[in-house]
């Protein structure tokens, strides 16, 4: 027997610098079979646990559920998790029957390679992978036989950041049942001695409080909740459940001492927090986007946070406003001191301020550090003050200089190390990397802002964050000779509220004690700290506690490195981001860390319903995410009307999008590699997906140019009328429930049912709509049969999109929204039939060439030559995210439909 891959791709994002806290979501779907099927007894889940061990702040989680299928048939069962997003998962299982099947952690591309063979031998998949705010949604699912159960058990680790004074761990909650045993269980050590512990549920009313449990000790916490099947209920008699929402744990540590250190079989790890410093002032220049683009909800939330923000400028503060579109617009030549007229000045001139004109990011950072470099010159500022400039912007640049690497160029060179850089990036039409890059280089960080009904708040809370300097550059020194690969082990700054962790190996064996010494510029004078600890009596006090698992300060340190390498990757040279990805790749594989750089990849017996999976991570940088579930809408029901327009994806594979109001067509391709399956269209409110599967050519050469693909396969699935249709260039299966029916493409014939017409044309094209509306066409290329290069392929043509709704994403789907486009400086290209332009679109700007591509939605025989504007690079800057973002898993992935 052959055995099929349960392939689990996942990747964490190195969001080292987000002070985001554990997210841990646990839902099960049952999947329905047919509209009338209600089945939601069938599959009992009747155990769910969360077993959370923390020590010293480093969290190793456990989600364990158990169902049985109670049906008389075989059913899928789903096990979805939500994790935070700076976890790394490090275990996964999956038992069946008696049967456990593990999780293997492989290097990312050779386990891709398995995953793809997987694939080709025509497994289906069940694993889809999206992201929240905060975290990153996982799911499984398995069909099991009638009677069987089956147990499913996630385990994920990583270290609790301290934000504004507290650890905060958030368990998302969302069983979707009842459920016989649900248990939340929390045990937390901390050797310092815990000050304090909150335990708080969101969905948890009054009545209910008593159900969480909570108690803390010295050095222990501990937290459970346990709701009985009763307690779930929404109601008396109701079989509906409560349990959704947040569940968060809060805690503190006492701080008897600026720091502690502890040590563990050869490792140490340095918690570093002194409190009741003087603080140091700051000076900040807040450089606030005001293109034509933040107009509305956006500009009025930034106006909000700004007078909030503007409440908590300290009185011995210097501050600036320089707004900017495709002009440069500072509120004062100079930074000013914060008194109270000049916050009430400030105040006035944030109400005032107005969206409009393009973005020039380039000259408004200049100037900010012009601005910068001048008062400090002059010696305005306080001596030993803190100069920070914050960005925020919602696109990227689309006046000045455009080049983003030569902005990032500008920026690094004008600052020189001297201020940090912040840049907030206000929803998903910027390029993420670009901001991050150029914070990183600048000793500052980008953090996202979510367009959403708390924007102001977010902002707020990120000044909030860092509104409090206690000290700057700030070095932490170890023993050289006796230490070796510490992490990053000095700062800009020490926040108020925040924690500086640094953790290394200890290659001296007879060390008998251990000294930290740090430095650095506080408020009135330079600081030094010095802590120093007996190594026997520390590792002794530490390996008593039945608390601990394992040798958790080295798997803390290999976390904090591993993180802090994916960061430096982010600004580094070629070279060196080849030898960062290799070091972070060798610690994931050594400590079993699912991180970027490695896939998970679980193994079980074949059998027809086994399934296959991949997860696609979905990275920070990509704007794909805001179409998905994670920005839920509440007129989901509502279907809005747009142009019918021809839409289309048909040779190599070539997508043709048509511009009404411009009357022209946009074109790009997609390259990948033969096998791959990409989401053509999805949408949720309808339930309808199309995906199509990439084929190459019989022969490929070795030209070196990439191998051209075709789409060879077509999935359609609506999950409102249970129905899958399989399109491939032998045959068409429709699969409605459990009833299935094939055509061939030998057939004329026209198929009704309720809310579809499907219209197979022989040898030439099939008509499918869905009602009144949705229509796709299907148009079947066949090339001469002994052909010694191509194979047969399909083209895709949507016709008609009344039908669908404005949430539809995908390949193609997402251009029945509303697309426009500026192009400007038409010039010749290295083919004269084929000229170049610039063209702006989406916020972006980009190089494009004319070209012609061939519609064959109407002449399915020799097709119409359309002219179209060409967009390189898989379509890079035209499509939302990457392209690589669209890869499912299998023909009938629905992974953006719920
Ligand atoms: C992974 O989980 C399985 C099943 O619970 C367990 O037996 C195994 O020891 C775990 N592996 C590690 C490395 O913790
Ligand atoms: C719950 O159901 C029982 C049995 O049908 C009934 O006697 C009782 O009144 C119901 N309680 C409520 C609050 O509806
Ligand atoms: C560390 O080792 C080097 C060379 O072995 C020696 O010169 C130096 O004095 C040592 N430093 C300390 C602080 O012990
Ligand atoms: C398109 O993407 C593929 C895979 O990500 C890559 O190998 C190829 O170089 C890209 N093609 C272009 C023209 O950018």
């Amino acid at each position: 027997m052959g055995s099929v891959l349960f392939y689990v791709l996942l990747t964490s994002i190195a969001t080292t610098t987000n002070a985001e806290f554990v997210v841990a979501q646990f839902r099960n779907i049952i999947k329905k079979r047919s509209t009338s099927d209600v089945i939601f007894n069938d599959i009992d889940i009747y155990s769910m646990t969360i077993y959370s061990k923390v020590t010293s702040r480093f969290a190793h989680n456990v989600i364990t559920s158990r169902a049985v299928n109670r049906a008389s048939v075989s059913k899928e069962v789903f096990f979805d998790v939500e994790l935070p997003k700076t976890a790394f998962i490090t275990n996964f299982s999956m038992t069946i029957d008696g049967s456990t099947y593990l999780g293997n952690i492989k290097e990312k591309e050779a386990a891709k390679k398995q995953y793809e063979t997987a694939v080709s031998r025509g497994h289906t998949a069940g694993l889809v992978k999206a992201s929240g705010r905060k975290t990153e949604k996982f799911t499984v699912s398995v069909n099991i036989a009638a009677a069987s159960k089956v147990t499913f058990e996630l385990t994920y680790e990583e270290l609790l950041k301290r934000h504004l004074g507290k650890y905060e761990m958030l368990i998302k909650v969302k069983p979707k049942q009842l459920v016989k045993q649900f248990q939340i269980e929390a045990n937390i050590f901390e050797p310092q001695g815990i000050s304090e512990l909150e335990a708080l549920g969101s969905f948890i009313n009054n009545d209910f409080t008593q159900t969480i449990e909570k108690s803390f000790s010295g050095k222990k916490g501990h937290v459970s909740f346990k709701p009985t099947i009763d307690q779930q209920r929404t109601c008396d008699n109701c079989s509906t459940s409560f349990l959704d929402g947040d569940f968060t744990i809060k805690y503190d540590v006492k701080r008897d001492s600026p720091g502690n250190l502890q040590i563990i079989s050869g490792y140490f790890v340095h918690f570093f927090a002194p409190a009741n410093l003087p603080r140091v002032p700051k000076n900040v220049i807040f450089v606030i986007d005001i293109s034509q683009s933040m107009l509305g909800q956006k500009m009025e939330q930034t106006k909000e946070a700004l007078l909030k923000i503007l409440d908590d400028v300290k009185e011995n503060d210097y501050f600036n406003f320089i707004l900017f579109n495709n002009r440069i617009i500072p509120w004062k030549e100079y930074l000013v001191k914060a008194t109270l007229h000049n916050l009430k000045e400030a105040r006035k001139f944030v109400k005032s301020i107005k969206a409009t004109g393009s973005t020039n990011i380039n000259d408004a950072l200049i100037r900010t550090v012009e601005m910068m470099n001048e008062v400090h010159k002059e010696k305005v500022l306080p001596e030993r003050s803190s100069s920070t400039i914050i960005m925020l912007t919602d696109g990227n640049p689309t006046s000045g200089e455009f080049n983003q690497r030569k902005i990032q160029e500008n920026v690094k060179n004008a600052i020189q190390g001297r201020y940090s850089l912040y840049n907030l990036a206000f929803g998903y039409d910027m390029d993420y990397n670009f901001l991050e890059k150029m914070a990183l280089e600048n000793n500052g960080l980008t953090r996202r802002i979510y367009e959403d009904s708390d924007s102001a708040l977010q902002l707020q809370s990120f000044y909030d964050e860092m509104a409090n300097p206690m000290l700057r550059e700030v070095q932490l020194h170890y023993p050289i000779n006796a230490t070796s690969e510490l992490t990053q082990n000095n700062f800009n700054h020490y926040y108020d509220g925040s924690e500086i962790v640094v953790a290394g190996r200890i290659i001296d064996n007879d060390l008998n004690s251990f000294t930290a010494d740090v430095k650095a510029h506080g408020a009135n004078n330079d600081v030094t700290f010095t802590e120093q600890v007996d190594i026997e009596e520390t590792a002794k006090a530490l390996q008593d506690q039945e608390y601990i698992f394992g040798d958790y300060i080295e798997r803390l340190w290999a976390y904090l490195t591993i993180q802090q390498l994916l960061e430096k990757r982010i600004s580094a040279q070629e070279e060196k981001r080849r030898t960062l990805a290799a070091e972070a790749l060798e610690l994931s594989l050594k400590y079993k860390f699912v991180t970027p750089l490695t896939s998970m990849v679980v193994t079980k017996p074949e059998d027809n319903e086994d399934k296959a999976a991949i997860a696609d991570k979905p990275v920070e940088d990509t704007s794909i995410q805001h179409s998905y579930p994670s920005r839920a809408s509440s007129d989901t029901s509502i279907h809005h009307s747009y142009p019918s327009r021809a839409n289309s994806v048909d040779g190599d594979p070539h997508f043709l999008i048509e511009v009404p109001q411009k009357k022209d067509h946009l074109c790009f391709n997609i390259n990948l590699n033969p096998g791959v399956v990409l989401n053509l269209v999805n949408d949720p409110d309808t339930g309808i997906t199309v995906n199509g599967q990439l084929i190459g050519k019989k022969k490929v050469s070795n030209n070196g140019q990439t191998q051209k693909t075709y789409i060879g396969k077509l999935g359609i699935v609506n999950t409102q009328l249970d129905l899958k249709i399989e399109i491939t260039t032998e045959k068409i299966t429709l699969q409605n429930g459990r009833k299935t029916a094939t055509f061939t493409w030998l057939d004329t014939t026209t198929l009704q049912q309720e809310g579809l017409t499907m219209e197979i044309n022989r040898e030439k094209n099939l008509v499918l709509s869905f009602g009144d509306g949705a229509t796709f066409i299907v148009v079947l290329h066949r090339v001469w049969k002994k052909h010694p290069i191509h194979h047969d392929f399909l083209g895709l043509y949507t016709l008609d999109s009344h039908k669908v709704s404005e949430h539809t994403h995908g390949l193609l789907g997402q251009f029945f929204q509303h697309i426009d486009f500026e192009v400007f400086d038409i010039r010749p290209g290295s083919d004269p039939e084929k000229p170049h332009a610039t063209m702006i679109v989406k916020n972006n700007k980009l190089t494009v060439t004319r070209v012609s591509e061939k519609d064959y939605g109407k002449d399915p025989s020799h097709g119409t030559i359309i002219p179209c504007w060409f967009i390189h690079n898989n379509g890079t800057g035209l499509i939302d995210g990457a392209h690589t973002d669209y890869i499912v898993s299998n023909l009938f992935s629905t992974p953006f439909i719920n």
